[in-house]
């Protein structure tokens, strides 16, 4: 007879996608809602937390209702309700964490709250192959983390470095406004370093040699500088269009090499990831490396590091790299086998770090 599958309800709302979605036993996706609130925000060169939460607000409701219907599934169906509690935006995650409440509650399903950082990791779950072996070697890249994690088990995890300053995606992000490139910064720099030559300019690489750290806000301040070369009152803003010549106004402004600075950007940042994360597979025997979050869409990224990885590289289809709700339905799952269930006090955690096993 075949077995049930268990269905779990992901919710997420840690910053600026309101997302739900179902998922069976952890892999296979029913449904995947995503409200984007990125035009939104992109006014603002980023996210508007008072913005985001309002938007939450608006949109959760519908987004679920959405995933059930695309999912063909109704409430009693369910195994439980998995929703990020942390880390993320204080205001965003409260929407999140109380519809998930008021529903599971309403429906007597059980309630488990999910770090949004271990999400991210079980993206590669939702990979159409064979689940991945422990020990894995994590590289999680975001816009608000960097976190390189060991993981022996399900939910067991040792956090080997992270970022000491910005997170990768947030430096993407900046450096992005830096050159007068849409939000968010980091595909927008992708596209623009397809017509540069990464080694036209000579950017530092912070090695922070005997740590598994890392530091971008160097890196940051390089970029500035050269900007500032070609246009001496930049101070951080977008770059200016060139002044038309004429002959009383002599031009002060030249442009800025746009593609050429994305280009050498992407491959500093791109070059230490991928060194620090093959240092560290190594160094703790990894079966395989498991590339996660926003950032993990990066091409380069993903080519430089499936290229100089010792073992396997696995990553997850692109949309389920930036911030969705079934690798939040997926963790849910296996934290749900594990035993593991929220009391009705879950509340959210902006700084939720992760770090232990499950029930630590
Ligand atoms: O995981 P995510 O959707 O949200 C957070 O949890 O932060 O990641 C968003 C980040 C942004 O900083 C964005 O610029 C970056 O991921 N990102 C990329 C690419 N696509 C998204 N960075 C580099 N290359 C990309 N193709
Ligand atoms: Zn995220």
């Amino acid at each position: 007879m075949a077995r049930t599958m268990t269905l779990i309800l992901g919710i997420e709302t840690s910053c600026d996608e309101t997302a739900a979605a179902v998922v069976a036993d952890g892999r296979i996706v029913h449904s995947n809602v995503v409200a984007s609130q990125v035009e939104l925000h992109r006014r603002y060169g980023g996210v508007f937390p008072e913005m985001a939460s309002r938007q939450h607000v608006l949109s959760i409701l519908p987004v679920i209702k959405e995933a059930l219907t695309e999912a063909d599934v109704g409430w009693d169906d369910l195994a439980a309700v998995a929703v990020t509690h942390g880390p993320g935006l204080a205001g965003s995650l409260l929407v999140g964490v109380n519809a998930a409440k008021g529903l599971a509650w309403g429906r007597g399903l059980p309630l488990i709250g999910i770090n949004h950082i271990e999400a991210h990791i079980y993206g590669n779950w939702l990979v159409d192959a064979p689940p991945p072996e422990f020990p894995l070697m994590c590289l999680v890249v975001s816009g608000g983390h960097t976190e390189l994690i060991l993981m022996t088990g399900h939910g067991q995890y040792r956090r080997l470095g992270g970022t000491l300053d910005d997170a990768a995606g947030e430096a993407f992000d900046k450096v992005g406004r830096l050159l007068g490139l849409s939000y968010p910064g980091g595909p927008a720099i992708q596209e623009a370093a397809r017509a540069g030559t990464p080694t036209s300019f000579k950017l530092p690489r912070a090695w922070l040699p005997g740590s598994y750290d890392f530091s971008f806000s160097g890196l940051k301040t390089a970029v500035l500088r050269i900007v500032q070369k070609y246009q001496p009152q930049a101070n951080g803003g977008p770059v200016s269009k060139p002044r038309a010549i004429s002959s009383q106004t002599p031009p002060v402004i030249r442009v800025v090499p746009v593609a050429n600075l994305a280009a050498s950007f992407q491959a500093a940042v791109v070059e230490v990831l991928v060194e620090k994360t093959c240092q560290a597979a190594e160094e703790f025997g990894a079966k395989m490396v498991l590339l996660a979050g926003g950032v993990a869409a990066n091409e380069h990224l993903r080519a430089e590091l499936s290229q100089r990885s010792p073992v396997p590289v696995r990553y997850p289809p692109l949309d389920f790299c930036t911030d969705n709700a079934a690798m939040v339905a997926s963790t849910g799952f296996f934290r749900f086998q594990a035993g593991e269930r929220a009391g009705w006090e879950l509340d959210v955690v902006p700084s939720l770090r992760l770090i232990g096993g499950i029930g630590t």
